[in-house]
């Protein structure tokens, strides 16, 4: 997408692109990210008021991660659901909040594509104001339609996605989104409440000098993290970086900073929590999808010793490693993993 299309509408952007894609379109994969594109704009509304009607707090439950519900993830898990429910385009969806596949309701035409979605990421900074979003991932079904759905359609590599992107609930509201021809950034205009291009084809530096990690953790991680962490911070002497810490807690606003800035974001796999020996960041609704978006935009993502987009996905909420960002950065973190450095 040119620069010379800034301000074009995502609506007419996504049109313009389904020509594009292929000439035997037939609106399908449009109609499925417009129902994310007004989910997302709901979801914005719902978080813009949130502190004046009742909907910031805890809603009282655990999820399926052991993770304590906010009432906003519930709302915006509801919405998404609805809204590609009742796209028509749908035969599958996942959410970070519940247990098992989302069936589509049976009054509803079924489609062709899956979607696994963390409704509300960074619920923690929710009641401080603190930038949130949604994610998204989208796979086409591989078993034929006149099957139930199954685990075969939704646990498959990151590789096989056919979109990705993500939502911040920011200073202002931006989407990002990637079909397969590279990364473009919408920002949502409140006065006429259209997203429109703002960021076209966006490139991640090759280097960067942000490294985003929760520190407070150090002591759980395994040695050459550890010893990669300690290099970033005293080797200026071999790297001559000067390097810079940035950490919000939420993965959306963490990534999308470094995407823009150069960097490379943390999440290893640490020993804080037996439960979750993997880390703590979510393969299908987490880690694939900006997995995704960063290799359209010229960076890379592993754990560290493999690709996110090449792991075999065995469970829904399957939790992986996650190290993300330049692909200069990442390199030389999976140079420490090896003991190469
Ligand atoms: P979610 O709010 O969807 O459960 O995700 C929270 C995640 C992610 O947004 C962020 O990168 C990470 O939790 C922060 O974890 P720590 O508080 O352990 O640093
Ligand atoms: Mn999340
Ligand atoms: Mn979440």
């Amino acid at each position: 997408m040119s620069s010379d299309n800034i301000g074009i509408t995502i609506s007419n952007h996504l049109l313009l692109n389904q020509q594009q894609l292929s000439t035997g379109a037939t609106g399908s994969y449009t109609r499925l990210l417009q129902a994310l594109v007004l989910a997302c704009k709901i979801i914005q509304r719902d978080v813009a008021k949130a502190g004046l009607v009742d909907v910031l707090g805890r809603a009282g439950s655990i999820n399926v991660q052991g993770e304590e519900v906010q009432k906003l993830d519930e709302l915006a898990n509801t919405t998404v659901k609805r809204r590609l429910s009742t796209s028509g385009e749908c035969c599958g969806l996942a959410s970070e909040e519940e247990a098992d596949i989302i069936e589509i309701p049976r009054q509803y035409p079924k489609g062709n594509y899956i979607v696994h979605f963390d409704p509300l990421d960074g619920s923690s900074n929710i009641d401080a104001n603190v930038s949130i979003g949604t994610i998204f991932s989208i796979y086409r079904r591989i078993t034929p339609s006149t099957n139930d759905i199954s685990l075969l359609d939704m646990l498959q590599k990151g590789v096989e996605q056919v979109g990705a992107g993500y939502v911040i609930y920011g200073s202002s509201c931006i989407l990002v989104f990637s079909t397969g021809q590279g990364v473009n950034g919408f920002t949502l205009d409140p006065s006429i409440g259209e997203f429109l291009l703002s960021h076209p084809n966006i490139k991640t530096p090759e280097k960067g000098k942000i490294y985003s990690i929760n520190e407070g953790n150090y002591n759980y991680w395994d040695a050459p993290t550890k010893k990669y962490i300690d290099w970033v911070k005293t080797g200026y002497q071999e790297h001559k970086t000067h390097y810079t810490a940035r950490y919000v807690g939420s993965l959306v606003a963490d990534f999308h900073r470094n995407l823009l800035y150069g960097g490379i974001f943390l999440y290893p796999a640490d020993l804080k929590d037996p439960k979750k020996p993997q880390g703590k960041l979510r393969l299908m609704c987490e880690a694939n999808p900006l997995a995704y978006i960063v290799e359209q935009a010229g960076g890379l993502a592993t754990t560290g010793k493999e690709r996110i987009l090449d792991i075999e996905p065995r469970h829904l909420h399957q939790r992986t490693p996650l190290i993300i960002g330049s692909p200069e950065d990442v390199r030389i973190y999976e140079d420490f993993i090896s003991g190469k450095r």
